[in-house]
């Protein structure tokens, strides 16, 4: 029975359950991109590739700047499943790994696309195509369920030009057009808390090609098949400038009831005239409120799949470029000022509850610098006593009730980006929340 005491109890336990994120030191502008589009609400990713991982301008570049990935070829078809039914993740792992440890938010790239699709599965009939692809999608999906913010199900669907018509590909010819509703309601099986995306390029203005898009999407949403945001990929240049409609593009599919994401920029070009196209882009992005990140597609400039181009935000040398200022001021963030304070905040989330026990769980997320490592507490009312911990390193005072949490090992966080703690109270009879102390980051 619920009196009116215990409510208000109740509240006060809320309070503590849902834990103030305290935040010191952040009153400067956020100085990397991953920080300041995270005080937009939004993140900034960046096209990953497992093979330069290795290298540590390319890593201490992503992990500064970024954060959220998108493995750049390593999720696609050919890398993981090039033989029927046989499946290899090691180097998708490798990035999907690194992007975890640095508390990155991860897109998967991609399930169904006609391109880098192995020989065996173009030369399926159609029965046994529908089964590869539906396996193909359960497979992967399953091996990475809870790490994927949002997976690209369906790629590059529908042709260039005025005709509106869907490419041909494999699963167009052999499936009909009914491929990619089947592909997003395995998709949602496979893992329902991942965000379901149909992702193409051409489609960034308004045009024939985005209104096919923008009428499936539509017919989706009526008749309730799933499918929760369209990414851009937004590749430009000369020849494909930034379209004077790209947020009216935007908006007119956020208004569908989908998120919207930018999902492989790269803008040909330099000096200013890139800089101001890119600004542009992001400005788009953040008028829209439900387009809710922008990934580049890729880190340098020498690695890009349009080298020649230069169409990233760093140069060769990892040289930020005017683009990069351009992107970091439109995203109300700022370079100078000294690189900003090390910072992080804390909030605390009840989890698995028993008779006996529970287990909390205290996010701490950087502040708009990277920092290298961080320290809270966690205190419990007498008679709780904490009995097990994970995923950092404890030490306690006299009383056994006030822990002090600090990171198991290396404890550097990007800018903007988060880690996780666990831990598991034993009520001995009080049900009470923890209380969470204040974060201090370094
Ligand atoms: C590109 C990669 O960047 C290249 O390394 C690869 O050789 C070909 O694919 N649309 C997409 C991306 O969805 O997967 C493509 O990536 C670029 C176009």
């Amino acid at each position: 029975m619920v009196t009116r005491k215990s409510l208000v109890l109740g509240m006060a336990g809320l309070l503590a359950a849902t834990g103030l994120s305290v935040l010191s030191g952040t009153a400067e502008a956020a100085s990397t991109l991953g920080a300041a589009a995270a005080e937009k609400g939004r993140y900034f990713g960046a096209a990953v590739a497992a093979n330069h991982l290795g290298e540590a301008a390319y890593v201490s570049t992503l992990d500064t700047e970024f954060n959220s990935v998108t493995p750049e070829n390593e999720m696609k078809w050919d890398a993981v499943e090039s033989t029927r039914n046989s499946f290899n993740f090691t180097a998708a792992d490798q990035i999907v790994s690194h992007a975890q440890s640095k508390g990155m938010k991860i897109r998967g790239h991609t399930l169904v696309w006609h391109s880098q699709l192995p020989s065996w599965v173009s030369g399926l009939a159609a029965a046994d195509l529908r089964t590869a692809m539906n396996n193909h999608i359960t497979q992967v999906m399953t091996h990475y369920k809870g790490k994927i913010h949002s997976w690209d199900v369906v790629n590059e669907a529908f042709q260039d030009g005025s005709s509106g018509a869907r490419r041909s590909s494999p699963f167009q010819d052999k499936l009909g057009n009914g491929f990619i509703e089947e592909a997003f309601r395995t998709a949602r099986t496979a893992d329902p808390a991942a965000k379901l995306c149909y992702n193409d390029y051409n489609t960034d203005g308004v045009n024939a090609k985005s209104t096919a898009v923008y009428n499936l999407v539509k017919d989706f949403k009526a008749r309730g098949v799933p499918i929760d945001c369209v990414g851009f990929q937004s590749h430009f240049n000369s020849a494909s400038p930034v379209p004077s409609d790209y947020q009216a593009n935007l908006q007119r599919f956020a208004d569908l009831g989908v998120d919207v994401q930018i999902t492989e920029l790269d803008i040909e070009g330099s000096g200013t005239a890139q800089a101001t196209s890119y600004s542009n882009v992001v400005k788009a992005c953040l008028a829209v409120s439900r387009c809710t990140g922008i990934t580049v597609w890729g880190v340098t400039d020498k690695y890009s799949w349009r080298a020649s181009g230069t169409p990233l935000l760093f140069d060769g040398n990892y040289a930020k470029k005017a683009a990069y200022t351009a992107v970091l001021t439109a995203l109300g963030g700022s370079s100078s000022g000294g690189g900003g304070t090390a910072a992080c905040s804390v909030s605390y989330s009840k989890q698995e509850e028993w008779s006996d026990r529970f287990n909390g769980k205290v996010t701490v997320t950087a502040g708009s610098s990277a920092i290298s490592t961080w320290t809270t507490t966690v205190t419990v009312t007498s008679p709780q006593k904490i009995s097990a911990t994970w995923n950092g390193t404890p030490t306690w005072d006299s009383s056994g009730n006030v822990m002090t949490m600090k990171p198991n090992g290396n404890g550097t966080l990007a800018a903007g980006a988060s880690t996780s703690f666990g831990f598991t109270v034993m009520t001995n009879g009080n049900t009470a929340a923890p209380t969470v102390g204040s974060c201090t980051a370094s």
